[in-house]
């Protein structure tokens, strides 16, 4: 059982505010009936929800992109930091999950769903779904540099990273697409070639690219239209 109000806004109907101003003018049904109390318990399976007579679906899964600033740890509790569950203001993160993790010091691009198949498929080493970073690192990159990110450096696993593209842009830094997603990846990476990362922000996971108008904190909920993209992205 959920809470009229919770529902409502979790389902994409309006703010928890702007829902609550719904229930208030009478606006919200609840199997026939106008239900006036935003705290009323509800069962999305059962109970009939119209909103001026239509019927609010509920959608089982439920998609965000946040960018994550840097501090923040990449996991759905913890007894010191903050975490990226904690950014989800207003949300029900009841199932919520972050589908990958970025370390504490990173910033940038980042999933969280309810949808565990999605994330399976996503995470797959399989399914070679591109992320690509930007890379402020200490030293400048060489062209022989470039060319062994492109062929697969060894990073002390027992295999070498698969090849990346890596291109440098217009004030020098690294843009890396890697399809792997090991412990530490990007930074074992410049340390193979001698170098060190200073700075690393995400900027896309698959399909999905980081708006330039989402902030460092914030997040929206994904459009269906990306949460399309996303599924093409790992098909068949
Ligand atoms: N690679 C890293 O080293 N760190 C991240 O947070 C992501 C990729």
């Amino acid at each position: 059982m959920t809470r009229l109000d919770k529902l409502l806004a979790d389902a994409g109907a309006g703010s928890r505010s702007q829902v609550k101003e719904y229930i208030r003018r009478g606006r919200i049904t609840v199997n026939g009936q106008i239900c006036k109390k935003p705290e009323q318990k509800v069962q999305e399976e059962k109970d009939l929800i119209c909103l001026d007579g239509q019927r609010v679906e509920y959608a089982r899964y439920r998609y965000y992109m946040l960018h994550k600033p840097r501090g923040v740890i990449t996991a759905t509790e913890d007894s010191r930091d903050k975490t990226v569950l904690d950014l989800l203001g207003g949300v029900d993160t009841a199932h919520i999950f972050p589908v990958g993790r970025l370390d504490k010091d990173t910033e940038g691009l980042l999933l969280l769903t309810n949808d565990g198949e999605l994330a399976h498929r996503l995470l797959s080493p399989r399914r070679h779904v591109d992320k690509c970073y930007l890379v402020r690192t200490e030293k400048p990159l060489s062209e022989a540099d470039l060319r062994a990110l492109e062929t697969g450096v060894d990073i002390g696993d027992d295999k070498p990273a698969l090849p990346a593209k890596a291109q440098l842009n217009e004030t020098g830094d690294l843009l890396l697409t890697i399809q792997e997603g090991r412990y530490h990846q990007v930074k074992r990476m410049l340390q193979a070639v001698d170098n060190r990362v200073l700075y690393l922000k995400r900027l896309s996971f698959g399909s999905l690219e980081l708006p330039e108008d989402l902030r460092p904190g914030e997040f929206r909920p994904l459009t269906d239209e990306e949460q399309e993209r996303l599924r093409n992205d790992v098909k068949g």
